[in-house]
């Protein structure tokens, strides 16, 4: 997850902290971890997240959370 500064005060911060919480609380925090990369210079199409070395833009928590969950199924 992008930390650099438009990134977080675009919504990675919010993000970052309702994904926490979430993976606590649905016993996934073990699976599945959050990792802060700084700017990679795709600041306009963000906030990015990265999962699984594939690029993301402007993702909801809810669409974060079915992206998690689908490739926990798949697994
Ligand atoms: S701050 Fe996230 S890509 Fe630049």
């Amino acid at each position: 997850m992008c930390v650099g500064s438009n990134c977080s005060v675009n919504g990675n911060t919010r993000l970052s902290s309702k994904l926490k919480k979430y993976l606590k609380e649905s016993g996934l925090s073990q699976q599945v971890k959050i990792k802060f990369q700084p700017c990679s210079d795709c600041c306009d199409d963000g906030p990015v997240v990265v999962f699984e070395n594939q690029h993301y833009y402007q993702q909801s928590f809810d669409d974060l959370k079915l992206l998690i969950n689908q490739k926990i199924q798949d697994n």
